[in-house]
C-alpha cells in the first residue's frame, strides 16, 4: 500500500545504501580495504607537495646488488619508487597497496620506465601473501600496519618467503605504538639470519630535511 511515508522510507534506505554501493562500486571483487586510511593515503599522493624521496632506497639498491633476480614484493608500494628499480633490475615485481590513487601513479612510473609491474589494489591484511612464494620482499614506510597487524604480520612474511629469500624494511622507530619498538624486529625475526639491524638517527626518506629515529632491517630466510 502506498503510504505518504513511502518517500521519505525510500531516501533513509537511499542515504544508507549509497554510500555502501559507491564503496563497492570502487572495490575490484575481492579487495578489502579500509576507507579511511585509504582516504589518508589518497589525499597524500593527490597533493605534490607531500615530501618524500621519489628516487629509490639507499638501502635496498645496496641489499639487492650482485643478487640474483627473482619474484619480489613490494608491501605498500606506495607510487612504485623502490618497485620500479627492482623491475629495472630484472625482477618480476608485484606492488600492493591500498591506496588506488598511488598504484595508478605506480602503473604510471613502471610504463614510464618501461618495467612490468603487476601492481595491486589491495589492503595488506587481505591480500594473500602466499608461502614459500617471494625472492625478496620489501617493506619501506609501512611500519603502521606492521606494527598495527602483529604477530600476523611477522609470521605471514616468514611464510611467504623463500628459503635463501631476503627481507628488507626500513621505517620509524620509536615509543610510540605505530613505529618500530627497540630491537623489536630482531626478536620479530629471530629465526632468520640478520645481514643488517641499524637503530640509528638520519633523514627519513618520508620526513626529509629532518633527523628521525630509523630502523633499517635486512634478513635472509635459511635453506
Ligand atoms: C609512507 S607510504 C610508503 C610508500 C612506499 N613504500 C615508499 O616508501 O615510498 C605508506 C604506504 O603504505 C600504504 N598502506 C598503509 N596501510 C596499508 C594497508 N593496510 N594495506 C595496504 N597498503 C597500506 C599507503 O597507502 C602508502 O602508500
Amino acid at each position: 500500500m502506498t503510504s505518504m511515508f513511502a518517500p521519505a522510507r525510500i531516501n533513509r534506505r537511499t542515504a544508507i545504501a549509497a554510500p555502501l554501493l559507491w564503496l563497492a562500486a570502487r572495490l575490484a571483487p575481492g579487495q578489502v580495504i579500509d576507507p579511511r586510511t585509504r582516504d589518508f593515503w589518497n589525499g597524500k599522493f593527490k597533493d605534490p607537495k607531500t615530501a618524500y624521496r621519489r628516487q629509490p632506497s639507499p638501502l635496498l639498491v645496496e641489499s639487492v646488488r650482485g643478487r640474483k633476480p627473482g619474484a619480489a614484493v613490494d608491501l605498500g608500494t606506495g607510487d612504485g619508487r623502490n618497485a620500479v628499480y627492482l623491475g629495472l633490475q630484472g625482477w618480476q615485481v608485484t606492488g600492493v597497496d591500498l591506496s588506488d590513487v598511488a598504484v595508478a601513479q605506480a602503473r604510471q612510473h613502471a610504463a614510464d620506465a618501461g618495467v612490468k609491474l603487476d601492481a595491486v589494489v589491495d589492503g595488506l591484511d587481505h591480500y594473500d601473501f602466499g608461502h614459500n612464494r617471494w625472492d625478496l620482499i620489501t617493506l619501506f614506510y609501512v611500519h603502521a600496519w606492521y606494527e598495527g597487524a602483529r604477530p600476523r604480520s611477522t609470521e605471514r612474511i616468514r611464510e611467504a618467503l623463500k628459503p635463501g629469500g631476503l627481507l628488507v624494511m626500513e621505517g620509524f622507530a620509536g615509543e610510540e605504538k605505530f613505529m618500530f619498538q627497540t630491537n623489536q624486529l630482531l626478536r620479530d625475526f629471530d629465526d632468520l639470519r640478520v645481514v643488517r639491524y641499524q637503530d640509528t638517527m638520519d633523514e627519513a626518506e618520508w620526513n626529509p630535511g629532518r633527523q628521525s629515529r630509523l630502523v633499517r632491517f635486512v634478513a635472509e630466510k635459511t635453506r
